[in-house]
């Protein structure tokens, strides 16, 4: 395992976005939809680092990779927030965009209910890996084309407690 960004880097990245969200939703009501699994930690943090915005927060979760490291186009949705979405501001929380599938399903989804808006916001991107444009809002780090644990990201549901991102390596 080789560390990528280490604790302090993510925790200053992690200001840096919430002041940026602050900024751009003050005095406003935020519905924030969380991705399961991989990106409850990094939510988790931004959320209590956003300051004098009225978050309401629900989770989606999706699969598409099961258990396995391939990226794969047929994205199932498992959970659909409960939370009310029409005319909502609604900021959709992922941890990494890779070939955009999931997220793309997701925003869809959303955005066929109606938002009065919605946007991104992802820790990581790997552009190289990309097959279908997504627009995203706010993005933590680009990243090189390598399987990433750590931070709320898994190999086999592994390492989604340690406190940085490394890289994969068995
Ligand atoms: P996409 O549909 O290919 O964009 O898949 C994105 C999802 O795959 C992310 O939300 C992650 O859950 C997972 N994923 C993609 N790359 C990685 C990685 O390097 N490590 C862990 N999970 C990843
Ligand atoms: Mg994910």
């Amino acid at each position: 395992m080789r560390v990528l960004i280490d604790e302090a880097s993510i925790r200053k990245k992690v200001k840096e976005l919430a002041s940026l969200i602050s900024e751009k939703y003050k005095g406003q009501k935020l519905v924030v939809i969380i991705v399961l699994k991989g990106a409850f930690i990094f939510a988790a943090d931004l959320i209590r680092e956003i300051e004098g915005v009225d978050i309401y927060c629900d989770f989606v979760k999706a699969s598409s990779y099961g258990m396995s490291t391939v990226s794969c186009k047929d994205v199932r949705i498992d959970y659909f927030p409960e939370i009310n979405i029409k005319g909502e501001r609604i900021l959709v929380v992922d941890d990494i965009l890779d070939a955009g599938y999931t997220l793309k399903k997701i925003v869809d989804e959303i955005t066929s209910r109606s938002p009065e808006s919605c946007e991104v916001c992802v820790l990581l991107d790997k552009p190289e890996r990309r097959e279908v444009e997504v627009k995203v809002d706010y993005v933590g780090f680009v990243i090189p084309n390598e399987f990433v644990v750590g931070y709320g990201m898994d190999c086999k549901e592994k390492y989604r407690n340690l406190k940085y991102v490394a890289v994969y390596e068995e």
